[in-house]
């Protein structure tokens, strides 16, 4: 049995996880979970999966949760609770499948106890890569990618090593708006950004692949997962999302991952590696059915926010949590409705225009980078 503590287990990555859970409990086991604000759905999961400890994002949420389910399960709340939950004592493997860079810290206990952590939250990594990467390396822990481009690519490279890499590269989809010019998108609405052709996901991905942010965050995300210079990092527009990504070798092969999209495939790679299970619910691909696929040039003049996430992840410091705490708070904007579409990408561009790098950030140093930008964002938009 796998013991498993799942952060955000509400959300689309978090429920597909559970997908999987309840498809193998032969395998999984659920001992601790986290949620933010949905408790309704959160005591539903609670009363099916059992765990042992759940925790809230607010402690008024407590009551309400505490009515609903057994007397015996512990419920904390905040970040201590998040920690409590990937720190749980007798979880093995921990999902961190929160959205943003409030998964940082957890990820960080986890890692001080030698889990193994499935990282779908990316924002993790693009906020302090680095001192997620030394904390790994420095207590044996084991990251396993959850993103289906990064999924991709671990499997390409099982039983080779990140040395022979040459080149990786990412497919990208190109979003709900790839085929409207940068003029189109004056006065596009929330609901409009939020068809995504392919990918069912949360409200916040969704709008990151619209802008191509989100391949941005990921490109920093295969930085430091593969040890990979971004010069050696490529982004292919794949309008069929079939081919997850690419791995192109130095003796010349490239290999790619393919299949339909659904989370639930790389979700289950990473809880069962290095093992595979069987997989029922998933489409066979059939190439034929497929017929053609098709790879474009990526235009970063096109998509600004991809050009972004290359330049702050070259500079390093705190680049990179600039550009994503600036993210997180202009999409949160936009999602209310309180900015347009396009402007999420000004908002980034101003913060990363005023920052003053600091090199080899503190963990300290980037919470406070990643607050004083949130602020500095909220404060304009107001
Ligand atoms: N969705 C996908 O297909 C997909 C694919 C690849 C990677 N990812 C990555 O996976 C991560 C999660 O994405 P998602 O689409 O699953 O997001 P989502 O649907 O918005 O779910 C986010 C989860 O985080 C919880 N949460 C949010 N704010 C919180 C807070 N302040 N305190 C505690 N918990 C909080 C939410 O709780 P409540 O809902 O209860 O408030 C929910 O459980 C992101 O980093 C995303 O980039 C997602």
């Amino acid at each position: 049995m796998k013991k498993i503590a799942l952060l955000g287990s509400t959300g689309s990555i978090g429920t597909q996880t559970l997908d999987v859970v309840r498809s193998h409990n032969e395998q999984f086991e659920l001992v601790a979970m986290s949620v933010g604000r949905n408790v309704a759905l959160a005591a539903e999961q609670i009363n099916e999966f059992q765990p042992a400890l759940v925790s809230v994002a607010e402690e008024e949420d407590i009551p309400f949760i505490k009515e609903r389910i057994s007397a015996s399960i512990e419920v904390m709340y905040g970040q201590k609770g998040m920690e409590a939950v990937s720190t749980h004592p007798e979880a093995t493997f921990v999902m961190n499948a929160v959205l943003g860079s409030i998964g940082l810290q957890p990820t960080l206990r986890a890692i001080e106890k030698g889990r193994t952590i499935g990282i779908a939250n990316k924002e993790t990594l693009v906020t302090a890569g680095h001192l997620v990467m030394e904390a790994a390396d420095k207590y044996g822990a084991t990251l396993l990618p959850v993103d289906s481009e990064h999924s991709a690519i671990f499997q390409c490279l099982q039983g080779c090593s990140t040395d022979d890499i040459k080149r990786l590269i990412l497919t990208a989809s190109g979003g709900t708006f790839r085929d409207k010019a940068r003029e189109q998108l004056r006065g596009v609405t929330v609901d409009e950004a939020l068809k995504h052709p392919n990918w069912s996901m949360g409200a916040k991905i969704t709008i990151d692949s619209a802008t191509m942010m989100n391949k941005g965050l990921e490109v920093i995300e295969a930085h430091w997962l593969f040890n990979t210079p971004y010069q050696d990092i490529d982004v292919v527009l794949h309008r069929e999302s079939i081919v997850h990504s690419f791995v192109e070798f130095k003796d010349g092969n490239t290999m790619a991952e393919l299949g339909h999209p659904d989370m639930r495939a790389p979700i289950q790679f990473a809880l069962s590696w290095p093992n595979r299970l069987e997989f029922e619910g998933k489409k066979q691909l059939n190439l034929w059915e497929v017929g053609a696929l098709h790879f474009e040039e990526m235009k970063l003049e096109r998509f600004r926010c991809l050009s972004f996430a290359y330049e702050a992840g070259q500079l390093g410091g705190t680049y990179p949590t600039v550009l994503n705490a600036a993210n997180e708070t202009a999409v949160a904007a936009f999602l209310k409705k309180q900015i347009e579409f396009l402007e999420i990408e000004d908002y980034i561009e101003d913060m990363l225009n005023r920052h003053v790098n600091i090199q080899s950030p503190t963990l300290e140093q980037i919470i406070e980078v990643d607050q004083t930008t949130r602020e500095h964002v909220a404060s304009q938009i107001k």
